[in-house]
């Protein structure tokens, strides 16, 4: 492990995040107790942001990893590799995270098969340690390391879910949608478009959001709201730029398109 990079981790400009209901205190009063965090919302509200704001401003090492059902413990944890000298143990980022004390962030956990998660479970109780079964080293975390992860309620079905003994090792927040006026507010801000085009791409995603359970797995997210943004930053024709970031991605059922599309006209004729 190369503990000399330990900069590259690091978060280095503050990330803009608005925070909506005081969870920076909360967050903060559990990473002084180095408790295990669980970040709960739909996909594009704002956890993967608040977590990089997070580390910049607890001045933290942040090391991220999107989780797949492919994904082993060993990706995790770290795996003997062959070069021209013989095998070399490498550390994967779970590891690599408790060595430097960072925090690990593990992002949308329950795509992880179960017994890949259950790595994580030494490392959430009182021990705070990692066992490399492979190369017979027990890791002790430094004190600094934390785990959070991401977790997508919506997605959720018994076969993609987190075991009771896994969830129960993680503190909990709830994340949604900002309020109209402060996603409105982020809107024309990340993407740099006036108060009232942010407005109203508000308004279209408010609208899909009811469709959620009625023809819609999920409605427009602030991501895909900053994404149209950008692309009427950039001179596109708004109706275009809609089609092309909330439409499209959305949904293929010809009917539903023509629901959204309708949406999209109510704001921008
Ligand atoms: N509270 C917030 N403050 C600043 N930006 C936000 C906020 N919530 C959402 N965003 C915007 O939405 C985008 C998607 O958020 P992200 O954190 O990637 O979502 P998630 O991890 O929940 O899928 C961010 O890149 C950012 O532009
Ligand atoms: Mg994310």
């Amino acid at each position: 492990m190369n503990i000399q990079n330990i900069e590259q981790y690091g978060v280095a400009r503050e990330p803009f995040y608005r925070v909506t209901a005081g969870e920076d205190v909360l967050y903060e009063a559990a990473y002084a107790r180095r408790m295990p965090v669980m970040l709960k919302g739909p996909t594009g509200c704002g956890k993967s942001r608040f977590v990089e704001y997070m580390a910049w401003k607890l001045r933290r090492p942040l090391i991220t990893v999107a989780c797949n059902e492919d994904m082993t413990a060993s990706d995790l944890v770290g795996r003997f590799l062959l070069d021209k000298n013989g095998t070399v143990w490498q550390d994967g980022p779970l590891t690599t995270a408790a060595r430097i004390g960072a925090i690990c962030y593990l992002d949308e956990i329950v795509e992880a098969r179960q017994d890949t998660t259950v790595v994580i479970h030494p490392l959430t109780d009182h021990r705070r340690q990692l066992p490399l079964d492979k190369k017979g080293e027990l890791i002790s975390a430094h004190p600094n390391f934390q785990l959070v992860i991401s977790y997508n309620p919506g997605y959720q079905s018994l076969m993609k879910d987190l075991k009771q003994s896994t969830k129960q090792r993680f503190a909990a927040l709830d994340f949604d949608y900002p309020a109209a006026d402060l996603e409105a507010e982020i809107v024309a801000r990340e993407a740099g478009v006036d108060a009232s085009t942010a407005d109203k791409l508000v308004q279209i995603a408010h609208r899909t959001r009811n469709l959620k359970g009625h023809g819609l797995d999920e409605g427009i997210s602030t991501r895909l709201l900053v994404y149209a943004g950008q692309m009427i930053a950039e001179g596109v024709d708004a109706d275009a730029a809609c089609q092309m970031t909330l439409v499209t991605p959305l949904t293929d059922d010809p009917d539903m398109r023509q629901t959204l599309q309708a949406a999209v006209e109510t704001f921008f004729v």
